[in-house]
């Protein structure tokens, strides 16, 4: 059987399985009640794979400007374009609304970087000692993608 990826709203029932996921992949994770949170005030998406839960996406939009707050990826579930495909559809749901989307990243999560550069994203500023890891303290970077960027 071919799998099946299937993109759905978030319900107050996933909000347990995702803190567990942010627990497994993420240095500064989310808490069940932050993701409760974000039920009430953002937009939470899931991506099922085969039925399983297997990514997320956190994003808040006011007025024109979208940000993302929170993307991830479980384990067994990595490099196989579903990252991409959670952050195109933020692109494409916000397309008719927004003009641009910002986000903030840890300088050094090489992945997220390269997923953000690569959908077009681009560094528009970096915060000095934002993330406190257990590693120390990490600067963020700023990145936006722009819906109509000034071409030069
Ligand atoms: C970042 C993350 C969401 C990527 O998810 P993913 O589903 O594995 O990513 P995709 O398969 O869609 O990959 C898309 C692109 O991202 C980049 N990328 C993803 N994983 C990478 C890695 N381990 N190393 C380098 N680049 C990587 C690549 O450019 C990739 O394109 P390619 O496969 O054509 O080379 C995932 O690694 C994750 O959940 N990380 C922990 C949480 C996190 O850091 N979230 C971002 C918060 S700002």
């Amino acid at each position: 059987m071919p799998a099946t990826r299937f993109i759905r709203s978030a319900n107050d029932n996933d909000m347990q399985v995702l803190a567990a996921i942010e627990r497994r992949i993420s240095p500064l994770p989310w808490t069940e009640h932050q993701f409760r949170e974000s039920l009430d005030a953002h937009v939470v998406i899931i991506m099922e794979f085969n039925g399983v839960t297997a990514g997320y996406l956190v994003y808040s939009r006011t007025l024109d400007e979208v940000e993302l707050l929170n993307l991830g990826v479980d384990l067994p579930f990595r490099r196989s374009g579903i990252g991409r495909q959670l952050l195109d559809y933020c692109i494409n749901e916000n397309r008719n609304f927004a003009v641009r989307i910002y986000l903030e990243v840890r300088a050094g999560n090489l992945p997220a970087i390269n997923l953000y550069t690569g959908a077009g994203f681009v560094q528009v500023g970096a915060r000095k000692g934002y993330y406190q890891t257990a590693r120390g303290a990490e600067d963020a970077e700023v990145m936006a993608y722009d819906y109509s960027p000034a071409r030069p």
